[in-house]
């Protein structure tokens, strides 16, 4: 099973320790805040109807990463700056064929999920250095450049602006995805 960056983990709990959701008592009454996470802030684990799986329950946290990871897949595969990367998935969602899409939907959303501090998954997918090295991931078409991280990062504003994310929320995200360049940029 491969692990998520040191430096992910560490940033992510940083960047989203940060809001106030429940109290418990101290010694003199005094209330101990206890600090919530990015995904507490995207619903959490509160179990809601899964709107892509009639009868089935998911967490709203990730319903609420899934629908940008979608969206932003989508908006990626219109984006001619950078979906030649993305040709082996393109091909098969052409054929009609959506196994490459749906793995690739559930890896994104359960590594984003972790990473703003879920606890209820563990992501098993590739390393972010592997995922994006075509000599270890042949999905992958040709390496990325600091341009076409860029123009990644505007389809994920553009993922999350389409779900109503709020826009601070969408500013810690980008903190996050920002954290990761090194890794995904290898040219
Ligand atoms: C911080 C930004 C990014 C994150 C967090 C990220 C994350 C991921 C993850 C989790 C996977 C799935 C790995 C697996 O299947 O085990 C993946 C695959 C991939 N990523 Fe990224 N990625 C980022 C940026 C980019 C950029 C900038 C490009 C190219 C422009 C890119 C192109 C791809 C491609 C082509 C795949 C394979 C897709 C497939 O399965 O067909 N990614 N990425």
């Amino acid at each position: 099973m491969k692990k998520l960056s040191n430096l992910f983990l560490a940033t992510a709990a940083l960047l989203f320790a940060f809001a106030i959701v429940s109290c418990s008592k101290s010694k003199n009454n005094t209330p101990t805040p206890v600090k919530a996470t990015l995904y507490d802030t995207l619903g959490g684990n509160v179990m809601v109807a899964d709107p892509a799986h009639a009868g089935k329950m998911i967490e709203k946290g990730r319903l609420a990463i899934r629908s940008v990871i979608d969206s932003t897949i989508f908006v990626i595969a219109g984006d001619t700056r950078i979906n030649g990367h993305f040709t082996v998935l393109l091909g098969e969602v052409t054929k009609g064929n959506l196994s490459g899409f749906t793995e690739l939907s559930d890896n994104l959303t359960t590594f984003v999920a972790v990473g703003t501090g879920a606890k209820d998954y563990q992501y098993t997918g590739l390393s972010m250095t592997a995922a994006h090295d075509p000599a270890q991931n042949p999905r992958m078409n040709g390496k990325a450049s600091s341009a076409d991280f860029d123009a990644f990062v505007s389809d994920v504003v553009t993922g999350a602006t389409k779900n109503g994310v709020p826009t601070s929320i969408i500013g810690s995200l980008g903190k996050i995805i920002v954290s990761l360049k090194a890794q995904v940029v290898q040219k």
